[in-house]
């Protein structure tokens, strides 16, 4: 409920459309009674005494009063009235008009109160992805490869659509079946109390065995979602990696992995569809079997002449159990989807309740300059138990570039991750300017970065957004200024719609060259004081390569850097080289104090030369 809001007025006017609603549909099925008065009243005529004369005459209009009971009058009143001026016909015209009149507000009625449900319904959707949405970007990074993306995206998505289903199925057993079943009842009281004691016993007693199956399904429904999550993982993997599957022709690999999955789901599923329809036939039978000891009660009585209840009493009283039967049935199904609905609530309140291990302390430095240095103080990390990075003391000062060489998968992306704090060491601590990183404000740390990977990371919007992604209210000379420096200006005027064109998703309308230079004129434009460059170049192929060494050259002017390259030709001129291996440094130096010393760098440079 927390979710619908705003709420405001809809909640009374919900009450009063339900209310009318229900009102009307009881006037419907009263009117039952004076037609059966006609049809069989009138042919069997005064001489019989035997309680079909049940029409209540009303000879004087009553007095005008906002009572159910002068509405009664009023109609009897008029029943009365038509039938001694104009005949049977006449009065069956009457009361088929006031039926029709009826019938139609009461599904007017119906109709309004539903659409206050939709709008409930559909808030709650809408604040619900929303924050679960918040939530999600607020994870670390680490976050997202511990679990998985597939099962985030089946909680965001599908979970979310089960929550849907639900809200409406708990509000309308909330704030309608009950209405319904009250009024109902009502009238059913007014017909005979003695036969409505009856179904009172009768009705929770099959409700109870119906809502105890419904319960039972609860474990099931989450198991089925976890399955659908471990499904959607596959896919998204599938579709990404398109390429190589094909180009491995691991056709088979892959159908067989999905094939797996989408058994097991099956089996669930079945499983939980077989016990979820059971509720069904098993309501409509218990239903039928409580009508007919219903009809075996009251019939009796009519039979046996019980002065308290007339044939055609009888009759309406089973059309009023029949209509009470709709909604506490209704009830009974709501409880297996509000089931359902509160497994995938679950799930999705858990995503959101999500522990980051990542988070600023009160009253955290606000950092909005760099003035000396970036220090690694015995710096340990590990993504799981095993370090990967092993102790660790690098000093990066204010307008050096610091380039890090290595064999891959020795910890270089590692180390560069750690100064945006996207994730925090697990012993030693990194310093800027002397304070610890984790004393400072986390979007103070990371205003003073930019960052450019191997992949570059756009999105399906504009060539203009995707460069003022990270200063919102950047201009368009800015912007132009930035490709400038990337040397992204070219190709993008070569374009009929320039900045305004939309590169598609992740980018795929550019080339590799065009899409890591459009991330390069990104981070210029942010202008950060330090610039992290995670083997930019290495994607590309000669030519933009070229092109985006030049841009990065135009950029690391006058800039603290750090590079990862790859190609080792690209960074001879660094103020300090690092040659980082299992976690550790193994040599520091610039290019030709380290070529002279030989190691690890020599032999990585001979390697390339040749
Ligand atoms: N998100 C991650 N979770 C677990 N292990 C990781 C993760 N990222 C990298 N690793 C591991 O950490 C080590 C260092 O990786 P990385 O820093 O990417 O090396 P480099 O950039 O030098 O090639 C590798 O052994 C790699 O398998
Ligand atoms: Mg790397």
């Amino acid at each position: 409920m927390g979710f619908a809001r705003p709420l405001g007025l809809l909640v009374p006017q919900f009450v009063i459309f339900t209310l009318l609603a229900t009102i009307f549909s009881v006037v419907n099925i009263s009117i039952l009674a004076p037609v059966m008065e006609i049809l069989f009243g009138s042919s069997s005529q005064s001489d019989c005494d035997c309680g079909e004369a049940v029409t209540e005459v009303v000879a004087e209009m009553p007095p005008l009063d906002f009572s159910i009971r002068y509405f009664v009058d009023l109609f009897y009143y008029y029943l009365n009235t038509y039938k001694v001026e104009e005949g049977v016909i006449a009065t069956l015209y009457f009361v088929c008009s006031v039926l029709i009149t009826s019938v139609f507000l009461a599904n007017i009625f119906r109709y309004l109160s539903t659409l206050i449900l939709e709008r409930v319904r559909i808030n709650v959707i809408e604040n619900l992805r929303n924050k679960a949405f918040f939530a999600i970007t607020h994870f670390d990074l680490g976050y997202f490869t511990e679990k998985r993306k597939g099962d985030i995206m089946s909680r965001v998505s599908s979970d979310v659509l089960e929550v849907e289903t639900s809200v409406v199925s708990s509000l309308k057993v909330l704030f309608k079946e009950p209405f319904l079943i009250i009024g109902f009842f009502t009238a059913m009281f007014f017909t005979s109390p003695k036969l409505t004691l009856y179904s009172m016993i009768l009705i929770p007693l099959s409700g109870g065995i119906i809502s105890y199956i419904a319960k039972r399904l609860k474990r099931r429904a989450r198991l089925t979602q976890d399955t659908l999550g471990r499904i959607s993982n596959v896919i998204e993997e599938s579709l990404s990696g398109m390429r190589i599957i094909k180009a491995f022709s691991a056709k088979k690999y892959i159908t067989e992995k999905f094939r797996g999955e989408i058994s097991n789901y099956s089996r669930h599923n079945y499983r939980m569809a077989s016990r979820f329809n059971l509720a069904s036939p098993i309501s409509e039978f218990l239903g039928v079997f409580v009508v007919c000891l219903i009809i075996l009660i009251g019939g009796s009585m009519v039979l046996n002449k019980d002065s308290s209840l007339t044939g055609s009493d009888f009759i309406v009283f089973l059309a009023f159990f029949s209509q009470v039967l709709t909604p506490a049935k209704a009830i009974s199904n709501s409880l297996t989807t509000i089931n359902r609905g509160l497994a995938s609530g679950e799930r999705i309140f858990e995503l959101m309740d999500s522990q980051t291990k990542i988070n600023e302390k009160p009253g955290a430095r606000a950092i909005d300059s760099f003035n000396e240095a970036i220090r690694f103080e015995n710096v340990s990390f590990g993504y799981e138990d095993k370090l990967v990075l092993k102790n660790i003391n690098l000093e990066i000062p204010k307008g050096k570039v610091i380039a890090l060489v290595g064999p891959s998968g020795g910890g270089k992306s590692t180390l560069v991750d750690l100064i945006p704090r996207f994730y925090d060491p697990k012993s030693g601590v990194i310093t800027i300017d002397g304070a610890d990183l984790r004393d400072c404000t986390i979007s103070g740390v990371r205003g003073l970065m930019g960052i450019v990977t191997q992949e570059s990371i756009l999105f399906n919007d504009t060539i203009f957004n995707n460069i003022a992604f990270g200063k919102p209210n950047a201009t368009l000379e800015e912007v132009k200024a930035a490709a400038r420096v990337a040397h992204a200006d070219i190709f993008i005027e070569q374009f009929d719609e320039g900045y305004e064109t939309l590169i598609g998703e992740r980018g795929t309308k550019l080339s590799g060259g065009q899409r890591q230079r459009l991330s390069i004129a990104r981070a210029v434009l942010k202008n950060p004081p330090v610039l992290i460059l995670d083997e930019a170049t290495s994607a590309l192929d000669s030519e933009s390569e070229k092109y985006v060494q030049d841009a990065i050259e135009n950029i690391m002017q006058n800039r603290t850097a750090i590079i990862i390259a790859h190609r080792l030709s690209t960074i001879q001129n660094a103020d300090k080289i690092v040659v980082i291996k299992d976690g550790e440094i193994i040599q520091e130096g610039t290019h030709s104090t380290l070529m002279k010393s030989g190691g690890l760098y020599k032999k990585l440079i001979e390697m390339q030369s040749f």
